[in-house]
């Protein structure tokens, strides 16, 4: 695929997420066609992009080349499944997350796209081995996590169900970076894809800090807001060993034998 030939995208469920990835997707240009299984939904949702286009070119926020008139021109609704993903070459799913909604319209889905369509899940904790149980040709699956808000925050986590095909993983790359987003790669499913593994152990550390009686609630966060936080919003943990000597920002006991291997790696 060259995501640059491909005009269609289906987006599937039109709450917060489906219309946060339609905004993206129209601001790259793509043809972006909004499914819901409540009757009249995915229209309502066009009603309110719209007013959000519209509020984000007068701010000077749209992202994009195209005007917010250009862009609500590529946007369509649609109540039926067949019709909403004729043409597609990519879909990304955004109904409730409950395992067997997601199962269900992935089956149902199936039916309707051709071979080479890629399905895509917008779940935030569910493995894509569960996802896409239902599906019989899994080589086309992933799971494209965003983080919320989408059209402010640009990461994207890209995972594999253990059967996608390589091919898949790089269009989807090459489609979320052309709409501005920023994708990384994760090389296998692993519960709480990356983002939340490392919020949870930032999470854990900061209670046992709590909890020890080392540090007060409110200075934790402090910690985080005033400090560490501003760092990570320019440089990841990786970059900042690189930069510092990592036993000097490595107290005793805080890492595992395979992590100071890593460091070790890292620093060289
Ligand atoms: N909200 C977040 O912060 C966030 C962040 C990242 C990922 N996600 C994930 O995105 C997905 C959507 O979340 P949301 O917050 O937009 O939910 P939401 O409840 O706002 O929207 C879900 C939409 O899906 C529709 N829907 C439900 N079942 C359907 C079906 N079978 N077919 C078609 N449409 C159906 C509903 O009518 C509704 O419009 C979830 O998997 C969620 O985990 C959410
Ligand atoms: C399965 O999906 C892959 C990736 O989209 C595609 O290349 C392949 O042709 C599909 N196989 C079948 C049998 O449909």
């Amino acid at each position: 695929y060259n995501v640059s030939d491909m005009k269609i995208i289906t987006v599937i469920g039109s709450g917060l997420i489906g219309r946060s990835w339609a905004m993206l997707f129209v601001s790259g240009g793509y043809n972006v066609k909004i499914y819901d299984n409540q009757p009249g939904q995915s229209t309502k949702a066009i009603t309110e992009i719209k007013k959000q286009l519209v509020e984000l070119e007068e701010a000077h926020m749209l992202r994009g080349e195209l005007s917010a008139a250009q862009q609500l021109a590529l946007l369509s609704s649609y109540d039926d499944l067949s019709q909403a993903l004729d043409g597609a070459f990519f879909v990304q799913e955004c109904v409730f997350e409950q395992l067997e909604v997601k199962q269900s319209i992935f089956h149902d889905m199936e039916r309707f796209v051709g071979k080479d369509v890629i399905l895509s899940s917008s779940t935030s904790c569910l493995v894509p081995s569960k996802v896409f149980s239902k599906v019989q040709n899994r080589s086309r699956c992933l799971v494209s996590h965003p983080v919320n808000p989408p059209y402010y925050v640009k990461l994207v986590e890209l995972v594999p169900h253990p059967e996608t095909a390589a091919a898949v993983m790089d269009t989807t790359h090459a489609l979320m970076t052309k709409v501005g987003q920023a994708p990384v790669l994760l090389k296998k499913e692993i519960d709480g894809f990356a983002l939340n593994r490392v919020q949870a152990a930032i999470i854990a550390e900061s209670w046992r800090l709590v909890q020890d009686g080392v540090i007060s609630v409110k200075d934790i966060d402090l910690v985080m807001s005033e400090g560490l936080g501003m760092r990570y919003a320019f440089i990841g943990p990786m970059e900042t060993m690189h930069l510092n000597a990592p036993k000097e920002i490595m107290p005793a006991g805080i890492l595992g034998e395979s992590s100071s291997e890593i460091v070790q790696t890292v620093s060289l």
